[in-house]
Parts: C-alpha cells; sequence; structure tokens
C-alpha cells in the first residue's frame, strides 16, 4: 500500500481509539471512478486501520446537505461513533454487532437528507478502492441496504442509519484504465482516467464555489464531467449489467436517461448506453432535446441556481421520496463536484430542491413528465477579478421562523457557500450586543444554529424583536426574530 501520511493520531482512553491521519495514495480521481465495483460477500476481517481512518476522512468530507451527520462504524469488537473533531472513534455500543460476519468494518451513515448520504458513499468507496495496488488480496467494498436495517436494529443509532457501507479484505482486481466510454455517435469525445492531482487532494479541496467566468466549456470538459457523474467504467455488475462510476440498488440505474446538459446551444439528455440499448451496453453520448439557449430560464426557477455559470447538469428521479433514487443523485453530485475540482474547475449543487423549484426547472427545460429534478449543478472557470458586489452572497438563510416564544428556541438554517470564519450573534434593535452564540471556522454547505433567547450571562431576553446575524467573510445574513 503506497502512502504518504498527513498527521499522526494520538493514544486516548479505553473505550476512545485515535485513528492515524489519512494517507495520500498516487491515485487519480477518474482513476478510482473507472475502477470501482461492489463486491458483496467472500471477504475477512483483516483489513489494516488506516483504510478506516482514509475511509471516515474521506466520508466526513463529503459535501453537507442537513444538519448532521453521524458515522458508525462495526466491527468485530465494538460499534463505535466516529469524532471528527479529535479523529477518534468512541465505543457507542460494545461487542461484535456486524451484519456480515466477515467484513473487517461496517460503516453507517446517518444524515438528514439522502442526497448527502450518497455523497459520503460515494467518497467512501474511492477512498477504499485507493488502497488496492495490484491484483490480489485488497480491499474490497459494498453499499449494503440489509446492512442498513441491521444497524438500525442492532447498533442503537441516535439517528437513524441510510445506508452501510462494508468493507473487507478479498481478492480484488487492480485498478483499471480500460476506458469503455466511448461515444456510438460522435457526440461526445473520449473521457480519460487521469489527471495530476490524487484522489485525496482532490478531496481535501472539495470546496464549493458560486461565482464563474461566463466563457464556455469545451466538450472535452463537458464529456469528463458527464462521465465521471454516470459514466459506464469496465466492470460488471453482478448480474452481467455494465457498471457505472457510480454503485446502484440492484443494478437498477435509477437516473438512466434522466441527466441533462444545459448550454448556450441548447439542452441534451445523456445516455451511457445506445440508443434502444438495454443496462448491459455501453455507450457515452449526447441525445439534444431543446434547441436554444434555456439558461436564463433555468436561472430564474430558483435564487440558489448561481446565475452566471456556463454549463449546468440537471439530475432527474422518476421519486423523489424514493431513497435509492435520491442517493443515486447524491452519488452523482459528488462525482460532478470531484470531477470539476480535479480539472480545476469552479463547481456549485443546489440541491436539495422544493417542489416549486422542481416545477419551474421542469418548465424551465421543457422535461417530459414525470422528470423531477433532485439537483443542479453548475460548472465553469473559477472567476477571477469580480467584484465582491457581484458575487452571490456567501451566506444565505434558508429557514428560520420569524418567532420564538419566551423560553423557547429558535432554530436558524443557513447556506454557506464557501469555507470560512462564522459568527453568529444577537442584537437589539438599537443595534446593542445580546447575545453571541459561536464562532468558528465552518466547511461550506447547509448549517443551522440555535438561539434559546438569553443574553450571553443566561438570562432571558425581555419581549420585543431581535436581530441574529450570521457574520462570513464579506458577507452577513440577518433574521429578525420576535419574542413574545
Ligand atoms: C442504495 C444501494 C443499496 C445496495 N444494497 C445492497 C445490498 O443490500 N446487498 C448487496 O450485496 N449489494 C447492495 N448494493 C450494491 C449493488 O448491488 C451494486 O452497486 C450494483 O449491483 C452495481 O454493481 P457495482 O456497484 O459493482 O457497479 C447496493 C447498492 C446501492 C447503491
Amino acid at each position: 500500500m503506497v502512502g504518504l501520511i498527513l498527521a499522526a493520531g494520538i493514544a486516548a482512553a479505553a473505550d476512545i481509539e485515535s485513528l492515524p491521519g489519512p494517507v495520500i495514495h498516487p491515485y487519480s480521481f477518474e482513476l478510482l471512478s473507472n475502477s470501482r465495483y461492489s463486491v458483496h460477500s467472500g471477504f475477512n476481517d483483516t483489513l489494516p486501520r488506516q483504510v478506516l481512518a482514509n475511509v471516515l476522512w474521506a466520508m466526513e468530507r463529503a459535501p453537507r446537505l442537513g444538519t448532521f451527520r453521524e458515522l458508525y462504524v462495526a466491527t468485530r469488537h465494538n460499534v463505535y461513533i466516529y469524532d471528527p473533531g479529535s479523529n477518534t472513534i468512541v465505543v457507542h455500543k460494545p461487542g461484535d454487532h456486524r451484519y456480515k460476519s466477515g467484513s473487517a468494518y461496517e460503516v453507517g451513515i446517518a444524515a438528514a437528507r439522502h442526497e448527502e448520504v450518497g455523497f459520503a458513499i460515494q467518497a467512501g468507496l474511492l477512498a477504499g478502492l485507493a488502497f488496492v495496488d495490484s491484483a490480489g488480496p485488497g480491499v474490497v467494498s459494498c453499499p449494503m441496504t440489509y446492512g442498513a436495517h441491521h444497524a438500525n436494529r442492532e447498533w442503537d443509532p441516535n439517528h437513524r442509519i441510510q445506508m452501510v457501507n462494508v468493507y473487507g479484505l478479498a481478492d480484488s482486481r487492480n485498478l483499471d484504465t480500460t476506458l469503455v466510454a466511448i461515444s456510438s455517435d460522435s457526440t461526445l469525445p473520449e473521457p480519460h482516467t487521469t489527471s495530476s492531482d490524487s484522489f485525496e487532494m482532490v478531496l481535501l479541496d472539495l470546496n464549493q464555489d458560486s461565482a464563474f467566468m461566463p466563457l464556455g466549456l469545451s466538450l472535452e470538459t463537458v464529456s469528463q464531467l458527464l462521465w465521471a457523474g454516470y459514466g459506464v467504467a469496465p466492470h460488471r455488475a453482478y448480474n452481467g449489467r455494465r457498471g457505472l462510476t457510480v454503485p446502484s440498488a440492484i443494478a437498477g440505474y435509477y437516473l438512466t436517461g434522466r441527466i441533462y446538459l444545459v448550454r448556450s446551444q441548447g439542452v441534451d439528455r445523456y445516455h451511457n448506453r445506445p440508443p434502444g440499448g438495454n443496462l448491459d451496453s455501453a455507450d457515452h453520448r449526447l441525445e439534444p432535446v431543446v434547441t436554444g439557449d434555456r439558461r436564463p430560464e433555468l436561472r430564474l426557477s430558483s435564487t440558489r441556481i448561481p446565475s452566471t455559470a456556463p454549463v449546468y447538469v440537471v439530475v432527474c428521479v422518476s421519486d423523489t421520496s424514493s431513497y435509492m433514487r435520491m442517493q443515486e443523485a447524491g452519488f452523482t453530485g459528488f462525482q460532478f463536484l470531484a470531477q470539476a475540482r480535479a480539472m480545476g474547475l469552479s463547481g456549485f449543487l443546489t440541491m436539495p430542491l422544493t417542489r416549486d423549484e422542481r416545477t419551474a426547472i421542469a418548465t424551465a427545460l421543457s422535461l417530459p413528465s414525470g422528470q423531477h429534478p433532485a439537483l443542479v449543478f453548475s460548472v465553469g472557470e473559477l472567476a477571477t477579478g469580480i467584484s465582491e458586489e457581484e458575487r452571490p452572497a456567501l451566506v444565505e438563510i434558508v429557514q428560520a421562523r420569524p418567532v420564538l416564544r419566551c423560553g423557547g428556541s429558535i432554530r436558524i438554517e443557513y447556506l454557506l457557500r464557501r469555507s470560512g470564519m462564522v459568527r453568529v450573534e444577537v442584537y437589539d434593535m438599537l443595534g446593542r450586543p445580546v447575545c453571541h452564540i459561536f464562532k468558528q471556522k465552518q466547511p461550506a454547505g447547509y448549517h443551522s444554529v440555535e438561539w434559546n433567547g438569553t443574553r450571553d450571562n443566561g438570562e432571558l431576553v425581555k419581549k420585543g424583536s431581535y436581530i441574529i446575524g450570521i457574520f462570513a467573510p464579506g458577507s452577513v445574513a440577518q433574521h429578525k426574530v420576535t419574542v413574545f
């Protein structure tokens, strides 16, 4: 196993186990995406702790969509909960409660949104695969629905675990550079499996940014992004179907024919199978569906869609209440973001979408009925030389109630577009500080903060109106609340 150690863990108390820092492998995000596949059984439980350390680190770096994320780990010794702050695993339930008796690590993910679970699963799958450097015994893994059912029954999680990734040691294949995404009609050039940065370096800098240069992207770039998101890979699934860069429950490939590319010249549908082809076949092509620029209408469908991106990808599902489909949208969203980053581009995920936004997007793009947008990925060259006024606000309030009953508490959900130092403070209507809630560095994504209607000294505030200010570098979002 080739790697460079970033930071070392420290020893801890008996029910707290420290993990080593992540190692950086030499493999690109593209090579790992092309090489991934699921192994469903037949593994044993002898993986080094470094694999777990990298997997948890990678999952934790996946973008956030909700206000909590919990990572549980079952080994043959205990069920643990991961503490990313101290890079430790803490015993949550003693004893062997694994789903698969031969697995080394089973990582369960609990988060508010299935799409976020999808981000973390995909990050964790690639992170494990990066330990495979030749054919033979190596790290194999698989997401398992029944593992999640088992975990919810046996692990006593604080929140519902939506998916479990199972890791073990088994005969593995070598990383695969064979490219099978070859266009049958020359609508897309061949993607590649190389890039200068390793997967872990991509993860280290997986920021979202919503300010773009208005320049269009080349067809090569668009091709690469679409392939990473939902393109064919050389392996076959357990039922003989042609595998993709992302997994899919019972190899159902629920996003087939549901990914739309929106550029100045029109709207195209992305296909990874030939026309009329079944799920055993491979292709890589675009089907034009609308001629003419629909980006202005798309941008108007939601204030959260960045207005300067030259290219958008809209991923639809047939049913937004299906966890399999929403997780699959999450895998794809992670892949788009990581591929954009690997190419030095700026990318931004607008999700989750409200019902009104979904309807507006479907209308803007003249989507056929039954296509329900799950995410919009905006991509382009990173804007340089753009003034702060032209950039969308770095911090934006997503949801908060306007009133607070005396003695209760109020929760404010907000979106941070780039990581940075965030400060949350409450002021009275004369601008005098009342309560300093927190000041800390936060990653880009969705966050929430609660205020229980008290001053810094713990006393309840008087009835009246207050302003809660969320300060990010160069940007502030304010929310007025009336305490009654
Ligand atoms: C949401 C989800 C649930 C899955 N559940 C199981 C499962 O319970 N058991 C299993 O063996 N594989 C499971 N898989 C793995 C799929 O069978 C596998 O991804 C699919 O066959 C495609 O093969 P590939 O991952 O090798 O490309 C699941 C995959 C996903 C995405």
